[in-house]
């Protein structure tokens, strides 16, 4: 089979690398793939927003499936353009894709199927939004409506800070059109979960349950990021807590989704909250999760490809969706500086062991080197028995991978290990 994996990141090469486990797959396609991702698939200059170039190429190369992994082209339709053409494919097509795409969308999808999630307002007018901001709970949370490379949540602690966050995206448009609605919502507390799940927009499968670690610094402090390592599982999802999410989260959103028809089918992404009270959703997003990702597909013990398959064909509920029952660190190494600047174009070097074990993300080839060229450069991670030991043994992999300016936090892992305790 010929496949092509639309995407560059460290999530796509984490596709990628379980893809390739299938005897069936002769050659995968990455568009644009990264200098990484080049040591195991064939990667082509293409944008994955050029929808139009993707389609051509995916036609003009006979590809027997597609994987539509990142946000933007799956809210911009290329899994429609794709499909129009005969091309089978992973992932929401873009009626779907808007519950991540709107957050307005989102919110008023949970309040009108009574699915649990944070109070909030809804506001396209700068001064009603001002207004309203002058006597609400305090801290709050402004949210822009659209995509913004995850950086559309502000936590406002005080009043003044809620009410810049609001003028700078509502009249500064800081994100653009993203920011010209806004949600306002109730701020909520508890340990938080990111749980992925393949479904057919019938059958829901949950794939392990996973922590990120969105701060940049050590004990969660410094900026939000896309994501500075991940654990898996996560320990705050217990059984029990799996079981309520089935029934009062996953199926009732795949059936309001349905019920709206706009029937999800792909990865569906929960960014859970489990608060004192009960488990609500923070977020949706239409797709894998990064860096979530390069801790549950090692995971994985079925075949992704036959799994990815099903949720094209409807045929889930009769697929394997099975996961080893050990434990997953992912350690990821940033350009110093991010997420706001930093220099890039830094040479890296991997030991054969370390670049085993690595999924790359913002490194280009440059004459036959790779070199740094975002700001989260690599993924590493380690699978053992016990948390404490993935933990240890994804460290010490990540220290055979260097680049001269490179990041990384401390302390991945260590809330969770503590939550075992
Ligand atoms: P996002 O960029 O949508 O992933 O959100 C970033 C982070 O903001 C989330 O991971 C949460 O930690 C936090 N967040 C979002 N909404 C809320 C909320 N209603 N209450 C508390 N924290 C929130
Ligand atoms: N790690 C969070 C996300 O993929 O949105």
């Amino acid at each position: 089979m010929k496949l092509l994996v639309v995407g560059g990141g460290g999530r796509e090469h984490a596709i990628i690398k379980s893809l390739k486990k299938n005897p069936s797959v002769e050659t995968i396609y990455a568009l644009p793939g990264n200098g990484g991702i080049a040591a195991d698939a064939t990667c082509v200059a293409i944008g994955a927003t050029d929808i139009e170039k993707i389609v051509e190429f995916a036609v003009g190369n006979a590809i027997d499936y597609a994987v539509v992994a990142p946000d933007d082209p799956l809210v911009l339709g290329c899994v429609d353009a794709l499909e129009a053409k005969g091309i089978p494919c992973f992932g929401p097509r873009a009626n779907a894709a808007i519950i991540e795409g709107s957050k307005v969308f989102s919110k008023n999808l949970m309040k009108k199927y009574g699915i649990p999630t944070a109070e909030y307002e809804v506001f396209e007018d700068m001064a009603a939004a001002l207004k309203y901001l002058e006597t609400a709970p305090i801290p709050t949370v402004i949210k822009a409506d659209g995509l913004a490379l995850g950086k559309g949540v502000i936590i406002a602690q005080t009043r003044e800070e809620a009410m810049t966050a609001v003028r700078d995206m509502m009249e500064g448009g800081i994100f653009g059109k993203s920011g010209s609605r806004v949600v306002i919502e109730e701020f909520l507390t508890g340990p938080e979960v990111s749980v992925l799940a393949f479904t057919d927009g019938n059958c829901v499968k949950p794939m392990v349950s996973s922590m990120d670690h969105k701060r940049a610094g050590d004990n969660d402090i410094g900026l939000n990021t896309g994501g500075m390592g991940t654990v898996a599982p996560n320990p705050y999802y217990t059984a029990d807590v799996a079981e309520r999410c089935m029934q009062e989260i996953f199926l009732p959103t795949i059936a309001a989704m349905n019920a709206e028809g706009r029937t999800f089918k792909g990865c569906l992404y929960f960014g859970l909250m489990l608060t004192p009270k009960d488990p609500k959703v923070i977020e949706y997003n239409c797709r894998f999760g990064d860096p979530e990702t390069q801790v549950v597909l090692p995971l994985l013990e079925s075949d992704l490809l036959t799994i990815m398959q099903a949720t094209t064909n409807g045929t889930l509920a009769e697929t394997e969706v099975k996961f080893a029952d050990k434990h997953a660190c992912c350690v990821i190494l940033a350009s110093s500086g991010y997420p706001t600047a930093y220099k890039k174009g830094y040479e890296i070097t991997m030991t054969s062991e370390a670049a085993a074990a690595t999924f790359v993300a913002g490194a280009k080839l440059d004459g036959g080197k790779l070199v740094t060229s975002g700001g989260r450069v690599t993924g590493t991670t380690a699978i053992a028995d016990s948390l404490e030991a993935a933990i240890k043994e994804a460290y010490r992999l990540s220290d055979g991978v260097q680049f001269e300016n490179a990041y990384r936090r401390s302390d991945i892992g260590q809330r969770a290990l503590q939550a075992l305790k």
